[in-house]
């Protein structure tokens, strides 16, 4: 049964550019409540860990040295259909490809520098979230 959570992080890059805001906004303006939400850094063991399910990929060093390169905005979101309705709202995960109005056509400048991960599955979001926060930071 498909849950109502889904879990996203406002990468790098998009701190950097100071984008945290605009994104937060769109985020809003799409319907989905924040339950949980962290402004952190991971370090390289942590970011190797969160994308361990990438690690027989090519680009994975890559991967967790950008995203243990600085801080970033963790989040737990509430709507209905959450999962996919926030996969629409993100775009293609190579900017170039995606669609007009998503955040990451927006905001994002390359494939790893792509501004917004969200989860890719139910049962994702609930180990990232699980990954990120305790029971007593979720509301
Ligand atoms: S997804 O969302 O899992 O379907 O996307 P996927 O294409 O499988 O990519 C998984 C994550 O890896 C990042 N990625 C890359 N990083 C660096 N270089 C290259 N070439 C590259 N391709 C994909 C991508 O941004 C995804 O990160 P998250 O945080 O899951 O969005």
């Amino acid at each position: 049964m498909a849950t109502n959570r889904t879990f996203t992080m406002i990468k790098p890059d998009a701190v950097e550019k100071n984008y945290i805001g605009g994104i937060l906004d769109k985020i809003n303006a799409a319907g989905f409540r924040i339950v949980a939400m962290k402004y952190t850094k991971l370090s390289k063991e942590e970011a190797g860990e969160f994308y361990a399910v990438h690690s027989e990929r090519p680009f994975y060093g890559e991967l967790v040295d950008y995203m243990s390169n600085g801080p970033i905005v963790a989040a737990i979101l509430e709507k209905e259909n959450a999962v996919a309705d926030f996969r629409t709202l993100i775009g293609a995960t190579n900017p170039a490809e995606a669609a007009e109005g998503t955040i990451r056509k927006l905001y994002a400048e390359s494939i790893s520098a792509n501004a917004v991960h969200g989860s890719d599955s139910d049962e994702n979001a609930a180990i990232e979230g699980n990954f990120f926060f305790s029971s007593l930071e979720r509301f």
